[in-house]
């Protein structure tokens, strides 16, 4: 694991030159508009794929090596949060936006719509049309400051027809871990509808103490025989490029649902290192994980403070779970898009929160797994474009 000290040490110019999608896509600005890290990979991440590829292991996927990742993950489950889930019951697909289609076509009633709480992680949004499928946006609501689900809302929308809701928690954009009162509240509603769901919950190891993520499926019978829950180490490990996820099953017709093969076709793709990768994360990342979790934790203070210090006009609550900062920018005064604003006249890309929603209007996503330094570069340019723009 690398120091806080070799983090901080990690510049513009290294980032630029590795030529990651964050920071390939606009050469002049700030990356901050993907979700990903700008880390090293974790150590038995790396050797596990150096090891693979050293073994030849690039051909199609050995069904050893895929129990093996699913073996890893229900280990995961049950030390990290405490679930007992079987190997048996965990499938591989080569991302979690793979699972989401397979559950929206094969999962739910042809025709019903998919009940989406907003602002929502973008492919959420488009995802839907592409299965010829409405979706019914329900925007969350604040309370003391906090967003919490509109209950009625969901109410309403699964009786309009909603045959699905997906739930993304930790939540991307919003930073939230849902508390076990909070799921079994929306679980009662889903229930009254028979509808189903589909949790997301790609960021459950990027909760910040002391928040503790609770798997949706795993709070009673009901939420194990209505959710499709997807997991992945590919959001705190950092390897999305590498293509392998989960697809965790708790009801029996769930698994026999799944084992028809135009369903299983799903699975196709998962990749060799992909599944190599996730099992050293599950197995031997942890200690990794731990200590960029703390750093993170120091990223979302340090945000806070900088914010406060620079631009005290725009809202911020520090995540409770994920590396994604979910900013406030209307009382900036910028007229139109904040984030071609900031693009444009500071050099930090984000991705605007309307993207994410009609809800999200005004409102920008910033990502903060990068080092301290640019976090605080990001922040004066954007203050520094500011005080020229009410300059005049
Ligand atoms: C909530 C959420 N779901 C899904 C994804 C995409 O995951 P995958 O690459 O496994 O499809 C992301 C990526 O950032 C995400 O934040």
């Amino acid at each position: 694991m690398s120091t806080a000290e070799e983090l901080d040490a990690i510049g513009v110019d290294r980032l630029r030159a590795a030529g990651s999608l964050k920071w390939s896509v606009f050469p002049d600005a700030i990356g901050a508009f993907v979700a990903e890290m700008d880390f090293p990979l974790a150590p038995a991440v790396a050797d596990a794929v150096k090891g693979a590829v050293d073994r030849g292991l690039t051909g199609y996927l050995p069904s050893a090596v895929r129990e093996r990742m699913s073996e890893a993950a229900a280990r995961w489950q049950r030390d990290r949060y405490g679930w007992d889930v079987t190997a048996d019951q965990i499938r591989p697909v080569p991302d979690v936006l793979t699972a989401l289609r397979a559950t929206i076509d094969f999962f739910t009633a042809p025709g019903s719509k998919i009940v989406l709480p907003t602002p929502a992680y973008m492919p959420f949004l488009t995802i839907p049309a592409m299965h010829d499928r409405e979706i019914v946006e329900v925007p969350m609501l604040v309370k003391d400051g906090r967003h919490v689900y509109d209950l009625d809302g969901i109410d309403r929308a699964l009786a309009d027809g909603g045959g699905l809701l997906i739930l993304c928690n930790p939540y991307n954009p919003l930073g939230r871990v849902f508390e076990r009162a909070e799921l079994e509240a929306v679980a009662e509603v889903v229930e009254r509808h028979g509808a189903r769901v589909f949790s997301d919950e790609i960021h459950a190891p990027l909760v910040f103490a002391p928040h503790r993520h609770v798997p949706y499926a795993s709070i009673s019978p009901a939420t194990a025989a209505h959710t499709i829950t997807a997991a992945s180490a590919s959001k705190a490990w950092n390897l999305p490029g590498l293509k392998a996820a989960l697809v965790i099953l708790t009801n029996d017709a769930d698994v026999q649902t799944w084992a028809r093969p135009e369903v299983a076709w799903a699975e196709h793709g998962t990749a060799n290192l992909g599944v190599v990768a996730t099992t050293a994360a599950f197995d031997e990342g942890r200690e990794w994980l731990a200590g960029t979790l703390d750093y993170l934790d120091g990223n979302r203070r340090l945000l806070g403070e900088l914010l406060a210090e620079h631009i005290p006009a725009m809202g911020y609550r520090a995540p409770e779970g994920t590396y994604i900062a979910w900013l406030d920018a209307r009382d900036l005064g910028i007229d139109g898009s904040p984030a071609d604003f900031f693009r444009e006249h500071a050099g930090v890309a984000m991705t605007d929160g309307i993207a994410c929603g009609a809800a999200g209007e005004g409102f920008l996503r910033f990502i903060l797994a990068t080092p301290r330094p640019i976090i605080e570069q990001a922040v004066r340019q954007m203050a520094a474009a500011l005080r020229e723009h009410a300059a005049g």
